[in-house]
């Protein structure tokens, strides 16, 4: 490991590694994965597709996405968070998960190139420059051809619009943090996680040898994006 590289268990969230934060992530994230499964289907997910889930979490997309296709890896960086769903996946009996501990700057694939990367409200915990890295290591492990499917917390909008648009944002923010995130968790993901705007992180997707095929945002502060990894 170099000097300067970014130890991203360090910038994973303090409470993603809280056990107890961990146990109550599903009543709080409240996921339904069903959509973004139809869509990597439309996309052509089938039977042999290879799977990689990074910054996996509990494994909700995970489990919903492995009875149609070959084979997941889904990785996190946090052990708590690894254990949970190293559970999950061995409750659930499905045979064709595999649970790496790992990082977006540090899983390291091998075997079959994947076909489709998934990743949801993760890659905002590393910095802009990391988030170029990492997308690039994704670029890496995807075939020509081969989707990524990226939400996020995301800005669109221009620095001046911020002050009244994270207002409004926040404005919507649960009231019981069992049942969503609060306005003082979204302030605080404001000022110190790296959550970027939209025009940024089309940039680096752009540079990072992807094609956007389709992206739409929420409330100005939800990005979703589907893309397309060009070949060499
Ligand atoms: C808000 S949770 C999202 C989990 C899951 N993707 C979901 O949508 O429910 C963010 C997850 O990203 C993980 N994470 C944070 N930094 C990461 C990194 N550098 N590489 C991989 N996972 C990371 C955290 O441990 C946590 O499980």
């Amino acid at each position: 490991m170099r000097e300067w590289w970014l130890d991203e268990r360090a910038y994973a969230g303090a409470e993603h590694l809280d056990p107890q934060y961990v146990q109550g992530y599903d009543r709080k994230s409240g996921f339904d994965p069903t959509e973004d499964v139809d869509v990597l289907r439309r996309r052509g997910l089938g039977p042999e597709s290879v799977v990689v889930d990074l910054g996996a979490g509990t494994g909700t997309f995970t489990v919903a996405v492995a009875p149609f296709c070959g084979h997941v890896v889904a990785v996190d960086v946090s052990p708590a968070m690894a254990a949970a769903l190293r559970e999950r996946v061995e409750h659930s009996g499905i045979g064709n998960v595999r649970v790496v501990e790992g990082g977006f700057l540090s899983y390291e694939h091998d075997g079959a190139a994947a076909d489709f990367v998934y990743t949801r409200n993760a890659l905002h915990q590393l910095p802009d420059f990391w988030k170029g890295i990492a997308l690039e290591r994704i670029a890496a492990l995807l075939r020509p051809g081969g989707a990524l499917r990226l939400r996020d917390l995301v800005f669109d909008f221009a620095p001046a619009e911020a002050e009244e648009r994270i207002e409004a944002w926040m404005a919507g923010a649960a009231t019981d943090p069992a049942l969503g995130w609060t306005s003082a968790e979204l302030a605080e993901h404001v000022r110190i996680e790296f959550s970027t705007y939209s025009w940024l992180l089309e940039a680096l997707l752009d540079r990072t040898g992807f094609d956007i095929a389709e992206r739409s945002y929420r409330r100005s502060a939800y990005g979703t994006y589907t893309c397309v990894r060009r070949a060499e």
